[in-house]
């Protein structure tokens, strides 16, 4: 309700600067340049997609994000598009018009990311790539993780957790996130099989079903992984879950089938629930993506950016990334390294500072003090 009237408030806002903005284009020495920022002070906009594919957008990519700026006493506007591209969009132009300088996008899928980037390239203001890259775009930078590690990493532990109960050829369901929308789910999927795929051949484990959960449209997890379970005469033993959204989803439907617990399940994020899963014993492991260094990068960057430095005085070293759908797009990009958090290591998450053990246990302390956390 609240948020409604402000993002009402700030878009009649941003229209009035828009304005103000364009009737000083041209101008070498408008109000928004000689304040070295826009009239309203913000520099830097950031949009996220949605709430609902991953608990990290609003656990830890919004507060992280906001206390990276504040830090460097740099005025941010981070919104969430909700799922919807045209909000996306809108939320875009609004920034553009605004007068920010840097755009961080986190984009719903690579197309509207690039239609985004084209509307702020247009308006001379500067783009990163934030978590997922836009192919075919026209960013200049991309700050993320090793996705292809976090799938290499999925796999190589449920093979190892398996492989330790003493499953001989094991039978896998893997659930893949929105391959069809987000380049990270494909390398999260490459990753996994370039682990898989080897022991597939030399006949140690056989892939019996794999489904795709379009769009990262958690939703649709539980009816996807509940046809692929009933496809196998509800066999499996392991389920490569592209994140912890989905683990929860199977982890759900093995529920009502009496399963829960015996299958080793992946995930990724380390957010509350997934954490909880892990310690429970409901899931086998989870990737840990310290995403205060994901969006201490972003922001290091973008503030260079804003102030025209030299990226490489920020601290930051880019190497060039390879865009497959356009090899003439110039991107740099920084790859933070994932982790694998089982559970006897989630207390690398509280020591990273991400969360606390009272947020973490909260409603299954005595399993948490069997996991040797509290
Ligand atoms: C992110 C994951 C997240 C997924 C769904 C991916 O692009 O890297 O952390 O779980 O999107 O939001």
């Amino acid at each position: 309700m609240s948020t409604l009237t402000r993002r009402v408030a700030v878009t009649g806002v941003a229209a009035l600067i828009g304005v103000t903005a364009l009737a000083g284009c041209g101008s070498s020495n408008n109000n928004s340049k000689t304040s070295g920022g826009s009239s309203s002070g913000v520099q830097v906009g950031v949009i996220l997609p949605d709430t609902t594919s991953s608990t990290r957008y609003v656990t830890y990519d919004k507060p992280l994000l906001a206390a990276a700026f504040k830090t460097a006493g740099i005025k941010a506007d981070i919104q969430n598009a909700q799922n919807d591209k045209s909000k996306f969009a809108s939320i875009a132009q609004s920034m553009i018009g605004e007068g920010v300088k840097v755009l961080i996008i986190d984009s719903i899928d690579a197309a509207s990311g690039a239609g985004v980037e084209k509307s702020a390239s247009d308006a001379g203001v500067k783009v990163i790539d934030y978590d997922r890259v836009n192919l075919g775009g026209s960013a200049g930078y991309y700050v993320s993780f090793d996705n292809e590690l976090v799938g290499r990493l999925q796999a190589q532990t449920m093979v190892d957790q398996l492989k330790a109960k003493g499953v001989k050829k094991p039978n896998i369901i893997m659930m893949d996130g929105g391959t069809d929308v987000d380049n990270n789910a494909v390398l999260f999927k490459k990753g996994a099989h370039e682990v898989l795929d080897p022991l597939v051949a030399a006949g140690k484990l056989v892939i019996s079903q794999e489904a795709v959960v379009k769009g990262w449209n958690v939703a649709n997890a539980a009816p996807a992984f509940t046809q692929a379970l009933t496809a196998n005469g509800g066999k499996v033993d392991g389920v490569v879950a592209a994140n912890d959204d989905i683990a929860g989803a199977v982890i759900g439907v093995l529920k009502n089938s009496g399963l829960a617990g015996k299958v080793v399940i992946t995930g990724q994020d380390s957010g509350v629930p997934g954490l909880q899963n892990v310690i429970t014993g409901l899931q086998g492991m989870t990737i840990f993506k310290d995403v205060k260094q994901e969006a201490d990068a972003a922001s290091k960057l973008a503030i260079a950016l804003t102030k025209g430095t030299d990226v490489s005085s920020a601290g930051l070293t880019l190497t060039k990334f390879d865009d497959p759908k356009l090899p003439s797009h110039n991107i740099q990009a920084l790859l933070l390294k994932p982790a694998v958090i089982t559970k006897a290591n989630v207390k690398d998450v509280v020591t990273a500072g991400a969360l606390t053990v009272a947020a973490i246990c909260k409603g299954i302390e005595a399993q948490c003090t069997a996991a040797g956390l509290s």
